[in-house]
């Protein structure tokens, strides 16, 4: 019997491995995400035949955990806007790292009611060190998840007032990071002599909750997402972690693998963004939170004036950002590229920054759905060189991501790579208003004499500029 739950897990890790493969393109990623998800299943299902076959399944626990769990995620997935979506994966996030470490406490417990269980030797010290890594890992992830998930929705509503969650990172708490983290290692170390001595578990639990809070604390801007990445990495760590301790081979590789593919996504961003992990970490880049004020205006376009003069443009560059998903204009974008190479022969493509929007392969998610082919999508590295012979950069909703002050090596934004839009012919640019993007920097691009300012919802102004075009 033991063998066909060897044999389910088995089945389960290799689930997630070609699942995880597929998720590496947008065409073959939703079969990749049924892949993973059916893997899940079929390792819940082997976790609760091999209890059973231990005769300790307590099915009206599991019954309660499966129904409850499977209601809040099916609520929590059907709920969610497209630009929720890092707040969501931020929650989930903590919430694996949680369910890790009180699965290793779990553990921890049972020595602690009965001594005669405490293995002795190497097995105790490996037991030993892998809880304690994750209860670091894990509660350190809960709370910085949490704390990551209310700086993305810009703050908490408390008593129906909207406080603004701080950006604060004095440097003197770099020490006290690293202290916490030494203070961590040392508990371990005592607990392995001393394995029934709860002090030293809730010391540990307390100090990874702060460390969680210090370590997010300070990051604001354009940094949050390679936190909210790294925190996934983490989660998957704790999961690993809290495998070895109930030797459970689907939660090592699945941790392993989520651990492992978080790291990679980590240092991709921090690429993209020009930022080096402990950089991001320690040296409160992403600016104060705070926004600038804006002093300068500039006159409005209207879709007719953009439509007369996109009649004649021989290449146009669309550039997509966050206020495209807000406004879901995606399929206008479409139906206006279809026009404009119908009826003016013109060549269109897509500049895809790494960062545009609120997740990793946000843009791309959204012209998928509209079906924009996918040889038109061009990353940001390759369809830079491709501006200054660009007639029309029509930028929507990208305000950071295109903003030169990035160039400048100051501010929220210093060093973050961006999409050459302005050295484009004529730029057109979409959103509703001058205000600032999510870094809070004020945008040069918009007062430039070659760039037109198309006021407005995204979706009404290209609406508005299909409308024109259809009647040229
Ligand atoms: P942002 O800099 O966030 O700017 C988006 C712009 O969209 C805003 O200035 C806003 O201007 C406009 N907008 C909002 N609603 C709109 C609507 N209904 N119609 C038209 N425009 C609308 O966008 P970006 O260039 O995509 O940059 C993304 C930023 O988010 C980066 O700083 C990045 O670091 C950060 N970030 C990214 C991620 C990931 S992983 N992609 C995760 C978290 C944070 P108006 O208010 O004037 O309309």
């Amino acid at each position: 019997m033991e063998d066909w739950v060897a044999l389910g897990y088995l089945l389960s890790a290799a689930l997630f491995i070609f699942g995880l493969k597929k998720l590496g393109h947008p065409r073959t990623a939703p079969f990749g995400n049924q892949l993973g998800a059916l893997g899940m299943l079929v390792a819940v299902l082997t976790t609760i035949f091999s209890m059973q076959l231990a005769g300790d399944a307590e099915w009206v626990l599991i019954g309660a955990g499966i129904v409850l769990g499977s209601l809040i995620g099916y609520i929590m997935a059907v709920r969610v806007q497209m630009t929720g979506m890092p707040e969501l994966v931020a929650l989930f996030n903590g919430f694996g790292g949680a369910a890790s470490a009180l699965v290793a406490l779990s553990e921890i417990q049972k020595y602690i009611n009965d001594s005669g269980t405490v293995p002795a030797g190497l097995e105790l010290t490996v037991t030993m060190v892998a809880a304690g890594l994750s209860a670091l890992v894990g509660w350190m992830t809960l709370t910085g998840s949490l704390l990551a998930m209310y700086k993305l929705k810009g703050g908490v509503s408390v008593f129906g007032k909207w406080i603004k969650t701080p950006t604060w990172g004095p440097s003197w708490l770099n020490p006290v990071k690293v202290l916490l983290v030494i203070a961590v290692a040392v508990l371990i170390y005592l607990s392995i002599d001393d394995p029934t001595n709860t002090t030293y578990l809730w010391s540990i639990i307390g100090i990874s909750c702060l460390l969680g809070i210090v370590l997010v604390l300070p990051i604001g801007g354009a940094d949050m997402p390679v936190v909210v990445s790294l925190l996934n990495s983490l989660s998957g760590i704790a999961a690993a972690f809290t495998g070895f301790i109930i030797g459970n081979s689907a939660l090592i590789i699945a941790g392993s693998l989520v651990g492992a593919s978080g790291l990679i996504l980590t240092f991709i961003m921090c690429k993209a963004m020009n930022r080096t992990l402990p950089d991001v970490l320690f040296k409160s880049f992403g600016g104060s939170g705070e926004k600038e004020s804006l002093t300068r205006t500039k006159v409005g376009s209207d879709p007719d004036e953009v439509a007369m003069m996109i009649d004649g443009a021989q290449k146009v560059i669309i550039v997509p950002g966050y206020g495209m998903a807000v406004s879901q204009c995606q399929h206008q974008v479409k139906e206006f590229a279809d026009l404009i190479s119908e009826k003016f022969d013109t060549e269109v493509k897509y500049a895809i920054h790494p960062v545009a929007g609120r997740m990793p392969g946000h843009m791309n998610v959204l012209l998928a759905e509209a079906n924009v082919p996918y040889e038109q999508l061009i990353e940001m590295d390759e369809i830079n060189s491709e501006f200054p012979e660009c007639d029309v950069a029509i930028v929507i909703g990208a305000n950071d991501t295109t903003n030169p002050a990035a160039r400048s090596g100051e501010g929220p934004l210093a060093g973050m790579p961006i999409i050459d839009a302005d050295a484009a012919r004529t730029v057109v640019i979409i959103k509703r208003s001058l205000s600032v993007g999510y870094a809070g920097v004020d945008n040069d691009l918009f007062y430039m004499d070659k760039t037109m300012m198309l006021f407005g919802d995204g979706k009404a102004m290209m609406t508005g500029l299909n409308n024109a075009i259809k009647e040229i």
